[in-house]
């Protein structure tokens, strides 16, 4: 039995799906941060991710309050524009940095380097001379090719680098393997088992160009199961005390539920297992998080328009959208289930099954397998998919060269574009001809 099935077939949405501030007017539609999903399709055109601001600004307060002032840190890599840098920092939060682009990124919407952690398992020169001399508030060292190129750079003149050394905990995250990242087998980190992350913290220690301040690790994203994440606590925290480590950074990973009947922690919850687990194997230093996708996730839903609808008798009914694999890559690169509804009937039974699929030329492009849709949908419906805040907007691509959805927040029943719709234009903003 499958969870849609324990769902129930035909069962309407799961409004716990949707972002908080999610409501249904009397003609039974939609509306988000107050405002009609409807309206907001015709005037931003399709498809739109909607972001519900007063969503994302309770999930950083939640996280701020578990976990601390100055350990709660936003991973940047789940959803990221200047306006979500400026509201997870007006909100407490500090950031998880991926790349000189994410730290780009957050500079420019005024966020201070102090309020950044770069990570990245293969830095170049470039990213972390960067980091440096805007003052970067912490580099996670993930090799020690890093800490030579670290040494090299700090011969120049460059400030003294405060690291973590990201640990790679040997404990296994239950979760899709290309997102897993706590096991041996990793490109990421210092393995604990085989002696490199004591190594790696002896160097740290006696270099003169790092300041080590604490450890860090990630065991994997889109993990719902909190012993996973109390395990890697505990070996992370008795290793911890063993050094002059002044903080732990535990990485991010807390799952959220994406289909009806998924079930997942809060980020208290999450908190509290990580904390009691900290706190029991004697490490009584700060612990810190990086949620990403537990703040974002389900603070978005993706509008799309349905373009057609092709029903083969006996093989399935092919229901397309004008977005697809580029707007959102998830379900064709790690089989993620998503929910599909119709903003114009949130309550309404979805009782026919369609395939869901994109616009672009391969037959892979899949955004639901298997939807249920009110049987009543039709070519001209908006269509939306509810989670779509993470990872969505982030990786997406201009795949078959379409122009990237904008990206709007909406709050108090206004609405503000924070990302513009791309132009053919933008496509060609590279192309020297
Ligand atoms: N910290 C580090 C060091 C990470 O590598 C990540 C995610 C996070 C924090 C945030 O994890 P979150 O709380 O969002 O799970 N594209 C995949 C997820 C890749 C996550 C990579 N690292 C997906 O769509 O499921």
């Amino acid at each position: 039995m499958t969870v849609a099935d324990a769902a129930g077939d035909g069962a309407a949405l799961d409004r716990r799906l949707l972002p908080d501030t999610a409501d249904v007017d009397a003609a039974g539609a939609l509306t988000l941060g107050g405002c009609s999903v409807a309206e907001l399709a015709h005037h931003y055109g399709t498809p739109l991710f909607l972001y519900d601001e007063a969503h994302l600004r309770a999930r950083c307060r939640e996280a701020v309050a578990a976990f601390g002032a100055g350990n709660a840190i936003y991973a940047t890599k789940a959803f990221l524009c200047r306006a979500m840098a400026r509201l997870a920092v007006e909100e407490g939060m500090l950031l998880d940095v991926a790349s000189g682009g994410e730290l780009g990124v957050a500079l420019a919407a005024g966020v201070p380097a102090s309020s950044c952690v770069l990570h990245g398992n293969n830095k170049s020169d470039d990213e972390l001379r960067r980091a440096l001399t805007s003052g970067i508030g912490a580099i996670a060292v993930d090799s020690f090719d890093e800490l030579d190129r670290l040494d090299a750079i700090g011969r120049q003149g460059l400030p003294v680098a405060d690291v973590l050394i990201r640990v790679t905990p040997g404990v296994h995250a239950h979760t899709h393997h290309y997102i897993a990242t706590g096991q041996d087998d990793s490109k990421f980190g210092f393995n604990l088992a085989n002696g490199d992350a004591e190594l790696a913290v002896r160097r740290a220690e006696s270099s003169a160009a790092t300041n080590l301040v604490g450890l860090h690790c990630h065991i994997g994203s889109n993990v719902f199961d909190a012993d996973s994440f109390g395990r890697a606590a505990h070996v992370m925290a008795a290793f911890a005390s063993r050094f002059d480590a002044r903080q732990l950074v535990l990485g991010g990973g807390l799952g959220v539920p994406y289909v009806q009947g998924e079930q997942a922690p809060s980020i208290t919850d999450w908190a509290r297992v990580v904390l009691d687990a900290c706190t029991a194997a004697g490490f009584t230093e700060p612990v810190g998080a990086e949620p990403g996708r537990a703040i974002v996730a389900a603070a978005a839903i993706t509008v799309y328009r349905v373009g057609t609808i092709k029903d083969i008798p006996d093989v399935r009914t092919y229901l397309s959208v004008d977005g697809g694999m580029s707007d959102n890559p998830r379900p064709v690169l790690y089989g993620s289930g998503y929910e599909a509804f119709l903003p114009r009937a949130v309550e309404a039974e979805r009782t026919r099954r369609f395939r869901v699929v994109g616009k672009h030329c391969e037959s892979g492009d899949v955004l639901l397998q298997d939807a249920r849709l009110p049987a009543d949908v039709a070519v001209g419906d908006l269509l939306a998919t509810p989670v779509t805040g993470a990872y969505g907007h982030s990786m997406g691509s201009n795949y078959n060269k379409l122009c990237r959805p904008p990206v709007v927040f909406v709050a108090d029943g206004e609405h503000r574009l924070v990302v513009r719709r791309e132009t053919i234009d933008d496509l060609l903003a590279t192309d020297l001809g």
